[in-house]
């Protein structure tokens, strides 16, 4: 696999600075001003062979870790032909939301892609995650509402806690192209969300090919490509992390459903989706665990706070209203109460739900391969 050198330097830096808990964020920019140099050995092979990742691994440690054992962390270090990466400064420490509760400090100065990041349950993700003390960045496919969230998120912070980038998770190039954006801006990844996701609801004898293959592509194909392009990403981090005895563990979660846990009446595409994602979360876990990448599912249930259900001219609520779905429902209020019914909770799920889910799943270091229900008793697994 050919790939920039510099994506292969930001995340083997990161691991040669782990400390344990986390890693620094590292920012490439294309010039070779810095205050350490970092020597490659003349005539690497242009393909990214295990020898010649081995190679740039040993020269990244040798030139580092020297340094860290001393204390002294370079503000920049370059590498001729390739460019400079800045190593940007660590939180102080305390200044994350209650250190004292474990998943949030396992959460503190991570750095988190959430894709469908811009609205819905990846928003909630996002400031959880934010509010945690990690670095988002809201990948969507409508940049303009990730970038007027980022601008909110930073606004409050007070710093750049997030970036917005541009992806239709269903197009392999895209994908490629965000990944390469998060690493070139702060170095690599710690915590994958694959969160987006699309419902296009219909009989089977009814719903078009065309849209099964859309709700297919996005929800199912879309976690394989995610997967495909962060993994070696996070495999580089723990590889040089692991040259100086760390173990560095790094998180692919996939925000699942209740349907992909139990059957869904006339939402085949979607549920069907679903279990297939577990199917991929079960095998990626099998393999990826040599590099310690856990990967885990979460399957909430309905979020009828959230745009899809709540939307007022396109929400189901108005939908299933105007389509007599259920029976004797005279307002928007009668057919949530219906839902709302049908959750031994009595109440749909939150953002907060999902959120204490993820910061258990990246706290937990002895589980993966899981689905994980948030679903208020609905869904019980055995
Ligand atoms: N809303 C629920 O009740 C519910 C329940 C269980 C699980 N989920 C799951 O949670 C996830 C988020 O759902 P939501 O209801 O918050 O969705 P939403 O429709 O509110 O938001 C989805 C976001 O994903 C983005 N998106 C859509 N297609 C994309 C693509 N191809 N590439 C990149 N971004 C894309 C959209 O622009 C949007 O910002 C989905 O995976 C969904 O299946 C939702």
């Amino acid at each position: 696999m050919n790939r920039p050198l510099e994506l292969i330097l930001a995340p083997t830096i990161r691991g040669a600075l782990f400390d344990g808990a986390a890693a620094p964020r590292v920012s490439f920019r294309a010039e070779q001003d810095a205050e350490l140099q970092i020597e490659l050995p003349d005539g690497l092979p242009d393909a990214r062979t295990d020898t010649s990742l081995d190679t740039i691994r040993s020269a990244v440690i040798h030139a580092l870790r020297p340094l860290v054992e001393l204390g002294r962390i370079p503000e920049s270090v370059a590498v001729a032909g390739v460019g400079a990466f800045d190593i940007l400064p660590r939180r102080a420490a305390g200044d994350a939301a209650d250190p004292g509760v474990v998943g949030l400090r396992a959460v503190r100065e991570r750095i988190a892609i959430v894709t469908g990041g811009a609205q819905g349950f990846g928003a909630e993700i996002a400031k959880g995650l934010v509010a945690a003390g990690a670095f988002v960045a809201i990948a969507d496919l409508n940049i303009h509402a990730a970038a007027a969230f980022v601008a909110e998120l930073n606004r409050e912070a007070g710093e750049v806690v997030a970036i917005a980038v541009g992806v239709d998770v269903s197009d392999e190039q895209s994908v490629t192209a965000m990944i390469e954006t998060v690493v070139e801006a702060w170095g690599g990844i710690d915590i994958f969300v694959s969160n987006a996701g699309v419902l296009k609801a219909g009989s089977v004898v009814e719903l078009s090919l065309k849209d099964f293959a859309f709700v297919t592509d996005v929800n199912y194909t879309g976690f394989f490509l995610c997967t495909k392009r962060a993994a070696p990403i996070m495999a580089l981090q723990n590889a040089a992390a692991a040259a100086h005895g760390s173990e560095y563990y790094t998180d692919i979660i996939q925000i699942n459903s209740k349907s992909g846990l139990a059957g869904s009446n006339k939402n085949g595409a979607y549920s069907g989706a679903k279990f297939g994602g577990i199917g991929l979360v079960q095998s990626f876990a099998l393999e990826l665990i040599e590099d310690r990448i856990k990967v885990n599912a979460i399957c909430p249930g309905n979020f009828f706070d959230g745009p899809l259900w709540s939307d007022p001219d396109r929400g189901l609520f108005v939908q299933y209203l105007n389509a007599g779905k259920v029976p004797g429902a005279t307002s928007i209020a009668d057919v949530k109460r219906f839902y709302e019914e049908k959750v031994p909770m009595k109440r749909g799920c939150s953002g907060a739900d999902v959120v204490t889910a993820i910061y258990y799943a990246v706290a937990q270091k002895y589980e993966t391969g899981q689905a994980i229900p948030v679903t208020g008793g609905q869904n019980m697994i055995h």
